[in-house]
């Protein structure tokens, strides 16, 4: 199978290119703006990398789609800071770039695997989201946070919609997958990382850990080795048992709080044994407004329900929580040194 993969460097890109050239004979076609977090996996027999911008190079993209049998349009902009301060650069980048490669898979009859999120099913109030029942619940337009929701949404319809045109695909949605790469200290610097890289940064950093508006808000972290499992599972594709379909691929036995995960991460921080003996920063209240600004607005719960990815896909998540933060901060920590020791 010959897979082509945009966004490659990315979080879920590296770890999935990985997994595929470790587990398969998939042939990979690969574009990014740099291979920073490939590393050697970019000079690899099966894998072709390009680095290059989706919204610039765009004869190579037609090229590759034409050449693949499955695309993975991973290119997104996915930290809520950004949603709140450039709206507009979401929209540009995660809806208009992506509809475009929507297009041209199903103009050339190839098969789409579309990174949704946990994020469409924003202030939903079910116990467990269900791909095929819940509502989706975003809020007012001038709370520009949901604009990625939004996005990410109208772009899952659309693929429904060519679908019914005979456009072959699966959505998956991925619930906080953490784990070893996830954002860089230099996001992080900025107060622009996920949740679990930001308090991270924040311990080796000795900055406080900021909980925002208390963090009663809960969400499932999901590792990233589960998560890539799932994803594999469904570009494998068995007897077609992902054909037309959604996927939560996440981890409802992970779910914590805020305050809990940040509770845990100054735990583990402060046994760790590059820490040990040292103060720990402080764990710090701050309001929403303050650490995003006037257009966002939060999300206190966010359980999938697996039973699909379970019964369809015969996938199920296996790394507990702890497990989850020890490799996430280890790798973080590991990483961070080196690039110290090497300036
Ligand atoms: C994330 C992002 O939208 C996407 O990465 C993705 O599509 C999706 O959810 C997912 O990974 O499933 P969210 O979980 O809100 O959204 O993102 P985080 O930035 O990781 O924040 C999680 C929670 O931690 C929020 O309630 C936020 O207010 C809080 N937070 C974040 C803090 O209390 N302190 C911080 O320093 C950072």
């Amino acid at each position: 199978m010959k897979v082509l993969i945009l966004g490659v460097n990315g979080f879920i890109g590296h770890h999935l290119t990985a997994r595929i050239l470790k587990e398969t004979d998939w042939k990979i076609y690969g574009m990014d703006l740099s291979a920073e977090r490939l590393g050697k996996l970019a000079d690899h027999p099966r894998f072709d990398f390009v680095e290059g911008d989706i919204s610039i190079n765009k004869e190579w993209i037609e090229y590759h789609i034409k050449k693949a049998d499955v695309i993975l349009p991973l290119v997104a902009i996915a930290t809520p800071k950004v949603y709140v301060e450039r709206p507009l650069s979401v929209f540009e980048l995660d809806f208009e770039e992506n509809l475009r490669i929507v297009r041209q898979v199903h103009r050339y009859g190839k098969r789409i695997v579309f990174p949704s999120t946990s994020e469409v099913y924003g202030m939903c109030g079910d116990k467990e989201f269900d791909e095929e029942n819940s509502p989706l619940v975003l809020g007012p337009i001038a709370k520009e946070r949901w604009i990625y929701s939004c996005c990410k949404q109208m772009l899952d319809r659309v693929i429904w919609a060519y679908g019914r045109q005979g456009l072959a695909f699966t959505l998956f949605r991925p619930f906080n997958w953490i784990g070893p790469r996830l954002d860089s200290i230099e996001t992080a610097k900025e107060g622009s990382s996920r949740v679990v890289t930001q308090f991270i940064a924040d311990l080796y950093l000795g900055k406080p850990i900021q909980v925002v508006d208390g963090g009663e808000q809960r969400r499932c972290f999901t590792y990233v080795d589960d998560g890539i499992a799932g994803l594999m599972k469904v570009l494998a594709n068995k007897n077609g048992c992902a054909n037309g379909g959604i996927f939560n691929i996440g981890n409802p036995a992970n779910d914590h709080s805020v305050r809990e995960l940040a509770e845990m991460l100054r735990e583990l921080y402060a046994k760790h044994p590059r820490n040990r003996g040292k103060k720990v920063p402080p764990i710090i209240e701050v309001n929403s407004k303050q650490f995003y600004g006037e257009g966002y607005q939060d999300i206190q719960t966010r359980t999938p329900s697996i039973r699909r990815a379970k019964e369809i896909l015969g996938w199920e998540p296996k790394v507990s929580m702890k497990t989850a933060l020890k490799k996430t901060l280890d790798a973080f920590l590991a990483e961070a040194d080196a690039s110290r020791a090497g300036k």
